[in-house]
């Protein structure tokens, strides 16, 4: 795949070898268990206790490997770090991972297919006998998807130094346990655990994914280079009105936040949902306080995702939310509360070029895609060299029980992973040999 010296002859070979579908595609379904919905789907929320079994699962599988071991170890953001040592540890090591939570109706793909073949890389290599020059690291990033804790992407965000760890703690969930709490019960269950330095350096990092959007599967390639990812931007609203009885309050006399949510709703999905093709607007949380039949609401809170992949146009309907809010809601009042304002990146054109290299060399179409959907590769492309390679799913379906991609198309994308790894070492050893 690429020329340089030491280990080049095996390495190009076993890199055409793939690490084999099988295995892997078992230990999805496996790890698919834990957190299992009846419908065949998911739930394992951050810091949950499905997520500590996940941990468990993933650190039983590191033991087993032969060859080198591989170390376990956390960070106070509680990632999950699964280290394949290399032969200079001072050296900057190369992550490869994505996250084991999911949505509260996931599937069993999103997150825990990027860990799992990240993990898979690892314990085949040690097989293999192949050994790096830098540390090798499988992670598992904390609270990807936010739907217990939002917004998401916390453990990438805290390890990027893009969020502090300090705020991140003191978010709640809807039974008021804050993150700090979970993340210490977290690390008191898995107390032994070597605790890393948050954003230790990193030379490199590599996600695996399903694309979650149908563009690969229409155009029936097997791998997508994903170029970037759109932009993104969530608020929580907040509507405060008056609680009151529903069989005697005057209807002249309301203040009602649910009222006022109904047709702040529609503004908002007029105004910035329709703004042209690309846009995606999303309302996918409402909460009426005290939620009951028969009284008023006091207080009405909801969720906005609004993405683009236009930076401009993202920053200009989102300009708009607070104004829309206010102008609808009245008689209630209204607040605004911006999360997440993550623009349109872009990824590594060279380790991209190196994924499109590993596709063909077994074989399969590739094309570059840009991701609809959100990853914690937003986080890492801000501090190491970033790329992403995306696998088709079933129909574009995911957050949903029948998120779905095959055996085989599974497979692919780890294989390519592999070989990716390896061509970026290759040229790795190439550049420190050359400059010694
Ligand atoms: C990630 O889960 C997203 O919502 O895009
Ligand atoms: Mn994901
Ligand atoms: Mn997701």
């Amino acid at each position: 795949m690429s020329t340089s010296k030491p280990d080049t002859a095996t390495a190009e070979a076993d890199c055409l070898r793939g690490i084999g579908s099988q295995r892997l595609w078992s230990r999805l379904m496996t790890l698919g268990e834990i957190g299992a919905l009846a419908d065949g789907g998911v739930n394992r929320q951050a810091l949950s206790e499905a997520e500590i079994a996940a941990w468990q699962y993933l650190t039983g599988l590191a033991a087993q490997g032969t060859g080198r071991p591989i170390e376990v170890s956390t960070d106070a953001a509680g990632n999950l770090f699964l280290t394949l040592p290399g032969r200079y540890r001072d050296l900057p090591p190369v992550l490869l991972g994505s996250h084991l939570d999911s949505q509260p109706a996931g599937g069993r793909f999103d997150g825990a297919y990027g860990v799992l073949s990240a993990l898979e890389v690892l314990l085949t290599r040690a097989e293999r006998g192949l050994e790096s020059e830098r540390d090798l690291i499988a992670v598992g990033w904390m609270n990807e998807e936010g739907s217990r804790f939002a917004p998401g992407m916390m453990g990438s965000q805290a390890f990027a130094g893009a969020a502090g760890i300090d705020e991140i703690r003191t978010v709640c969930d809807a039974d008021g346990i804050s993150v700090g709490a979970a993340l210490d019960h977290l690390h008191t269950v898995f107390a032994g655990l070597p605790r890393r330095a948050l954003g230790f350096p990193v030379a490199a990092y590599f996600e695996l994914h399903i694309e979650q959007g149908p563009l690969l599967e229409a155009a029936g390639t097997n791998i997508g280079v994903v170029s970037g990812i759109q932009g993104k931007k969530t608020w929580r609203i907040e509507i405060d009105g008056e609680s009151g009885h529903a069989g005697t309050l005057a209807m002249r006399d309301r203040r009602d936040p649910l009222a006022a949510f109904a047709r702040v709703a529609v503004a908002l999905d007029n105004e910035l949902g329709h703004a042209d093709e690309q846009v995606k607007f999303t309302i996918g949380r409402v909460v009426a306080e005290p939620n009951a039949p028969s009284v008023v609401p006091r207080k009405l809170t909801f969720s906005i995702d609004l993405r683009h992949p236009d930076n401009a146009m993202l920053t200009r309907l989102g300009m708009q939310v607070e104004a829309l809010c206010s102008a609808n809601a009245r008689p209630c009042s209204v607040r605004a509360v911006p999360l997440v304002d993550a623009p349109s990146n872009g990824f590594d054109p060279q380790l991209g070029r190196l994924i499109e290299t590993a596709a063909s060399a077994f074989g399969y179409s590739s094309m570059p895609i840009l991701s609809a959907a959100g990853h914690d590769a937003r986080y890492l492309a801000q501090v190491t060299p970033s790329a992403m390679i995306f696998i088709p799913c079933r129909e574009g379906i995911s957050h949903s029980p029948a998120e779905w991609s095959t055996p085989e198309q599974v497979g692919a994308g780890a294989d390519v992973l592999y070989a990716t790894l390896e061509a970026w070492l290759q040229t790795q050893n190439q550049e420190r040999h050359d400059a010694s």
